[in-house]
């Protein structure tokens, strides 16, 4: 066989020749510490329920969520992220649940914080669309548009409220302009430095949340376009990145991950604050639905979908798969 140049004296596939090899070399690891479970906490049910656009998650009851806080620990992993769903008559145009110290989250996160100690971070999403019978982020002026700087009011509120309730770190998902500023004034006016701020750096307005929002029990008619990102741009995204960070962000986030690798390489090169990407509700169930239908081998592509993720330059993932995968990676690294 003719020579061409080294050939065949380099050859790349001797090093993919075995699983202890491609083990051995393998540029990117998963580890449970990388990973953060996001989980929904439903009011007044005495059952959990399954979230059928999403089979394997569902809307816990207070003991079914501590369970799950427990196994979070025994697996391993970082963090919890709780969303809470109060009941549907308790949602005004306010969200005046968020900020009560007796609403389903703070309830939550108390259970929570006692179950866990400080065994695993306890993490709140800090936003009011969870809350609010419009089902915007933020309340409404008089002409029905999203109000940023009367929203920033009561995300200040809300800030103090999930610290009191035993928050390690809060998550501000709304997407205002001066959230974080106003979430750090606001915690440090109470003595809470300690808490620290996961901020939505760059989130979307994507077609993939829609498995989230029966999760949630979104009233959302419409779109929240005129707030979250276009998915067109990723400069806009390095914009926001300076600003969350001036405003005192500790970590930056991603969001959804799978179709935004561009944008999370970018600003993971950008930082030396951690970068979380989220793996959202969409990502999950398109992974779920497929491998029922026998079309994909479920664990490998949900293994892949993590992977791909780190190595665009995530420190951390939230992943509604977090405890199953940290169990399978403790099992066989
Ligand atoms: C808003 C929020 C959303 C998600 C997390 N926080 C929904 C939205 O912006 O419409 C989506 C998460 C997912 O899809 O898994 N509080």
């Amino acid at each position: 066989m003719t020579k061409y140049g080294s050939f065949p004296g380099t050859r790349p596939r001797r090093l993919r020749t075995t699983p202890v090899m491609r083990r051995m070399v393998a540029e990117t690891r998963l580890h449970p510490a990388d990973l953060i479970l996001p989980a929904f906490i439903r009011e007044g049910v005495s059952e959990p329920v399954p979230v059928a656009a999403m089979p394997g998650v569902v809307q816990h009851t207070r003991d079914s969520l501590k369970k799950a806080a427990l196994e979070a620990v025994e697996a391993g992993i970082s963090a919890i992220m709780l969303f809470g769903v109060p009941e549907e008559a308790k949602k005004d145009a306010q969200g005046t649940v968020g900020t009560d110290p007796d609403g389903i989250l703070q309830v939550a996160l108390r259970d929570v914080r006692a179950e866990v100690g400080d065994d695993l971070l306890v993490m709140s999403d800090l936003c009011l669309d969870e809350f609010t019978d419009h089902g915007h982020c933020g309340v409404l002026d008089a002409e029905g548009r999203v109000d940023n700087d009367a929203t920033l009011e009561r995300y200040a509120e809300m800030a103090q409220v999930q610290a009191d309730a035993g928050a390690h770190v809060v998550g501000p998902s709304g997407m205002m302009d001066g959230q974080i500023g106003v979430v750090r004034d606001a915690l440090d006016q109470i003595g809470r430095e300690d808490v620290a701020i996961l901020a939505y750096t760059a989130k979307y307005s994507s077609a993939f949340y829609g498995p989230f929002r029966e999760a949630v029990a979104s009233s959302l008619q419409g779109d929240r376009k005129t707030y979250q990102q276009d998915p067109a741009n990723w400069r806009e995204s390095l914009r926001e990145l300076e600003l969350d960070l001036t405003e005192g962000a500790d970590m930056v986030m991603v969001k959804p991950a799978g179709p935004y690798l561009d944008v999370l390489a970018r600003v993971a090169d950008a930082v030396d604050v951690p970068v979380a990407a989220y793996q959202i509700s969409g990502e999950y169930s398109m992974i779920e639905a497929a491998a029922e239908k026998g079309w994909i081998d479920r664990d490998r592509a949900i293994f892949e979908s993590l992977t791909g993720i780190k190595r665009a330059g995530a420190r951390n993932i939230l992943t509604y798969w977090a405890t199953e995968v940290a169990q399978k990676l403790r099992r066989s690294p």
